[in-house]
């Protein structure tokens, strides 16, 4: 396996044995995969009913892991309120104009002690910018001459439209959960695959990369990571008696 690929398979162990932990007191999960596509990344080994939500039609035809679909906005629909174990959320904000919505939407829907999963760019990196402020044609583009996925946005598959709100920032997230009762019990940034291999192969590695990463930083008054493309993050919805005290302050919260 490539160091690359294999850098994104720990990411999602790391996350996969803290969602394991908590999850571990339930013999049975209702599970709720916003934005679901057409795979599951997380491995879900109790009994549980798998209920997945995309706005393609393609996308949920070729999902093979769910039990229930619907085809849907995920900003708009109206989920059954505190009604999921487990709400998975993986590269979906960043293709939504208003995420914040979408992310409102989850933490209704989840029931109290429930975890909510979110992978996302990281919209304050070099790619996250770039990715931003060029058109969704250079996306397709670059998927299939970039990164030989002939196949690229063909019939509903990736690249998918992107909008990279800033209200995805790591920051913004954490800001989200503090206002929503939620507690950050995972933070991970990571360097996606496809950077690294693009980095190796036009020899962008070593001093070079470090000289980058620095004059980035210094460039954008530390605004801006060249290496931390992506994230993941576990939020969870505390019970009754375990409410986070709303002033309480950030640093606080376990991470
Ligand atoms: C990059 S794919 C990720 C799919 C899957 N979660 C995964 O990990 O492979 C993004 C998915 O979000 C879906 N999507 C985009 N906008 C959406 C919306 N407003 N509501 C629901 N799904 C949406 C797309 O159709 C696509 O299947």
């Amino acid at each position: 396996m490539k160091d690359s690929v294999k850098i994104l398979q720990t990411e999602i162990s790391k996350a996969q044995k803290i969602l394991d932990k908590e999850l571990a007191n339930k013999s049975y999960l209702k599970v709720l995969e916003v934005g679901c596509g057409s795979c599951s990344r997380l491995q879900i080994t109790q009994n549980r009913n798998m209920v997945g939500i995309d706005i393609s039609e393609k996308q949920l035809q070729r999902n093979n892991t769910l039990n229930e679909k619907i085809q849907g906005d995920i900003q708009s629909y109206s989920f059954p309120q505190s009604s999921f174990d487990l709400i998975v959320c993986w590269w979906v904000l960043e293709h939504l104009p208003q995420p914040e919505k979408a992310l409102l939407n989850c933490q209704k829907a989840l029931k109290e002690d429930g975890i909510i999963i979110i992978a996302s760019p990281n919209v304050f990196s070099l790619k996250g910018i770039i990715t931003k402020y060029t058109p969704h044609w250079f996306h397709v583009w670059a998927y299939r001459f970039i990164f030989g996925q002939q196949l690229a946005g063909v019939e509903d598959r990736a690249p998918f439209r992107t909008y990279l709100k800033s209200s995805i920032s790591a920051a913004s997230i954490k800001k989200f959960a503090q206002d929503n009762e939620l507690s950050v019990e995972y933070f991970s940034p990571y360097e996606s695959p496809k950077q690294i291999r693009l980095r190796k192969k036009y020899f962008l590695t070593g001093f070079l990369w470090w000289s980058i990463k620095s004059i980035t930083r210094l460039l954008t008054l530390g605004k801006i990571d060249a290496e931390n493309t992506e994230y993941i993050t576990i939020l969870k919805k505390p019970t009754q008696q375990h409410k986070i005290p709303s002033d309480k302050p950030l640093e606080t919260v376990a991470v």
